[in-house]
């Protein structure tokens, strides 16, 4: 008993309208075409095979390290599947075959089909399930509950077309008799193509046993060959990677607006509000509130954090931070326990220790500032001469007065006072004043 994988990607999908091939849109941030051959790659198969052809390279680099033949010409299913034939003809088992176009699909059903297909013996089992609206689909047709053959939409009869019995796409075939039968398929119908479904009629004709496995979820088996239909997928992904959260104790204040990728983990009690983005490898600890108009791209955030109206891009959050509105983390960001950045602060390659504060209008980039520190409004690392980047150390519970310039290499030591609107080019030694700026002066009655 060994099982192998087949997935068609080769198609051009016109109907998609876009530059890029079909199966690597996305769904919830995942390549369509990646996310089938993930769940293959789960299932005991063998050899995990896909056909490409159209913009192959565009999807290769997508999928690392995947077998794969070519198709020169996108000249049907049933052709795409014959390219294969090299690496089926010894083969004595199961062959599954998929559509890179059909992201919502999930592992147990996938298991379900091969569990079913190997307990009823049959030679093709097809998977299927119930459209009120079967447009588009290849309806199955059945004699007495027997199926006899699957009918394209194009080729099929008014009668043929009320039939709500609709193929998913995905098979599993005996691979011996899939081969023969394919040898016999013809392009004799209103595409022009040699169709992988025309398989079913010759194994009828020849007598022999085809099934069908009926999924009761119609949603799971939904093809994307548009971009309606991506935006259809996307929401009941979305959906339901968001009812995952939910049942572990994640509250979400509106789950059609909240963005979750399936990377992404949540601790209980955590709040999301509206309109945010929880993206790639990220993951947020418990009770925290995440508000509105917040991205989070491949973060660890702990516990008891507020966030509101920011983005995040690869940073570490420790607990008790808040951050925003409107801040920016950029990569490589350390936040420690209890800091705090305000409206239109950015930080980048830095590390805040435990408890410092810059609150409003500053940039921090390859800095590392001490616990406790007070970073004022409209502070700014000079940390690029146009050609280099250098760094600004800043000890702990020393106060940066407003709108100073740090102009990097400096070092700033514990317990130091930079005065207001200073620019620093020379270390300031712990428990020092700096103060670098020209004096006042004041005319007396000068308007006059
Ligand atoms: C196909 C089925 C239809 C089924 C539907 C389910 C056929 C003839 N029809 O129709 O019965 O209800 O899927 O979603 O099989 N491809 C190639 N090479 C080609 C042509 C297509 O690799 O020459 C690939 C495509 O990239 C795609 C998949 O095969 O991933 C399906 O092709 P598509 O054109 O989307 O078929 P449908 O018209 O949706
Ligand atoms: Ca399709």
């Amino acid at each position: 008993m060994s099982l192998k994988t087949l997935i068609l990607a080769a198609g051009k999908g016109t109907r998609m309208k876009s530059d890029l091939p079909k199966v690597i849109h996305k769904v919830c941030g995942v390549p369509m075409v990646k996310k089938i051959a993930d769940i293959c790659s789960t299932i005991g198969s063998e050899n995990n095979i896909l056909i490409l052809g159209h913009k192959k390279e565009e999807i290769l680099k997508v999928l690392e390290d995947v077998e794969h033949v070519v198709q020169l010409e996108q000249l049907g299913t049933g052709h795409a599947v014959m390219q294969a034939q090299e690496k089926l003809k010894d083969h004595k088992g199961t062959v599954m075959v998929l559509c890179g176009d059909t992201p919502l699909l999930t592992r147990e059903t996938l298991e379900n089909l091969y569990k079913e297909h190997k307990k009823s013996g049959a030679v093709t089992t097809i998977l299927t399930s119930i459209y009120e609206n079967p447009f588009g689909y290849g309806r199955i047709v059945k004699e007495n509950d027997n199926v006899k053959a699957i009918i394209e939409e194009k080729d099929a009869t008014e009668e043929e077309r009320k039939i709500q019995e609709v193929n998913a796409g995905v098979y599993c075939f005996e691979t011996q008799e899939l081969l023969e039968a394919l040898s016999k398929i013809t392009n004799n119908n209103k595409n022009g193509e040699y169709y992988l479904t025309d398989v079913v009629g010759i194994n009828v004709s020849q007598g022999k046993k085809v099934k069908t496995y009926i999924l009761e979820d119609n949603n799971e088996i939904l093809g994307i060959n548009s971009k309606v239909e991506l935006e259809k997928a996307n929401r009941i992904m979305r959906e339901r990677i968001n009812k995952y959260h939910m049942e572990n104790g994640v509250i979400i204040i509106d789950q059609n607006n909240t963005y979750i990728e399936e990377t992404v983990t949540i601790g209980k009690d955590t709040v999301l509000y509206p309109g945010v983005f929880l993206q790639g490898d990220t993951s947020i600890g418990e009770n925290c509130e995440i508000l509105g108009n917040t991205r989070i791209i491949d973060c660890k955030l702990g516990n008891n954090i507020r966030v509101e109206s920011s983005v995040l891009e690869e940073s570490i959050v420790e607990d008790k931070v808040t951050i925003g509105p409107f801040a920016h983390l950029r990569p490589k960001s350390y936040l420690k326990e209890e800091v705090h950045i305000g409206n239109f602060v950015e930080v980048k390659k830095s590390t805040l220790e435990k408890g410092v504060k810059a609150g409003h209008l500053t940039y921090l980039g390859d800095a590392v500032v001490g616990e406790h520190t007070n970073i004022g409004a409209g502070t700014i690392t000079c940390n690029y001469d146009g050609k280099n980047k250098f760094k600004t150390e800043i000890g702990k519970n020393s106060f940066i007065g407003s709108d100073t310039m740090l102009v990097a290499p400096v070092v700033i030591g514990d317990n130091a006072l930079v005065g207001a609107g200073s620019v620093i080019t020379k270390e300031v030694p712990e428990n020092a004043l700096a103060v670098s700026r020209s004096k006042q002066v004041i005319k007396f009655n000068w308007r006059k």
